[in-house]
């Protein structure tokens, strides 16, 4: 049982409409957060086992994750974005499996996995309350013992402190937060959105060391220098611990 026909359906429509709707390929900070994530991940699990990633789009992320882990289960609520994954890793990997599905699905049945990575998409997916404890429950399900959740977002330091009251109101204990600082790079973007298809623009968005450069400037404004708040977390030890 998928659900969510409409917002599935929205999806679906930008896949079909445009090549790449969020242009992260050629985007420098988003490259950078794709690092991040995944050093966060290895900090936290010397060994990245089973893995899932929820919401893959295109695939940029799971390419990596298919190097740094040894299964990933990428799942997407879009059949064309996971059709454009499985072509993005050039097909059948051994240790790679796709699926169109979402965590909001109740009869959802994946388990055992070391980390969740859901990046881009608990605030972007639009969630209802109700959506939201369905996919906190089923992620609470379907980790390991000792697993752990990588989320990121796209939100703003004014909104990061009702994030991280929202991760705990669905039950997880964040064990460590990281800012990517990449506001500057956002706000280049913004002035630039006239010009994004002249190659020399492309090259300067596309650029890592100029993102990074970026995120040193805004480093300097704390919080305040950052879109993105990426959080590693686990589920609430329950007083008295686990029985
Ligand atoms: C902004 S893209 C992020 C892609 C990727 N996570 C990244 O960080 O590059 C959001 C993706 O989530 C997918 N999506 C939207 N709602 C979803 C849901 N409820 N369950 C699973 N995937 C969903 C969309 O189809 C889209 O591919």
């Amino acid at each position: 049982m998928l659900g969510m026909p409409a917002h599935r359906e929205n999806f679906q429509a930008t896949y079909r409409t445009e090549n790449e709707p969020w242009e992260y390929s050629s985007s420098g900070a988003e490259r950078l957060r794709y690092k991040l994530t995944v050093e966060l991940a290895r900090r936290f699990k010397l060994q990245l086992g089973r893995v899932l990633e929820v919401g893959c789009g295109l695939g940029l992320m799971t390419c990596r994750l298919a190097v740094a882990a040894e299964n990933v289960t990428a799942i997407d609520i879009s059949v064309l974005a996971v059709q454009k994954c499985w072509a993005q890793l050039g097909g059948e990997l051994p240790n790679v499996r796709f699926a169109v599905a979402t965590l909001t699905d109740p009869t959802l049945e994946l388990s055992a996995f070391d980390v969740i990575f859901y990046c881009d998409g608990l605030v972007g997916h639009q969630l209802s309350d109700q959506e939201l404890k369905l996919v906190s429950n089923n992620m609470i399900k379907m980790l390991s013992k000792d697993g752990i959740i990588i989320l990121s977002d796209y939100l703003g330091h004014q909104q990061f402190a009702a994030y991280r009251q929202l991760i705990a109101s669905l039950g997880f204990e964040v064990l460590h937060e990281e800012l990517p600082h990449d506001r500057l790079w956002f706000q280049l973007k913004s002035w630039l959105r006239l010009f994004k298809t002249f190659g020399p623009v492309r090259r300067v968005l596309a650029s890592e060391r100029l993102a990074k450069r970026l995120a040193w400037l805004s480093a300097q404004r704390g919080a305040e220098g950052s879109k993105h708040l990426c959080l590693v977390v686990r589920p609430q030890v329950p007083q008295g611990g686990f029985s």
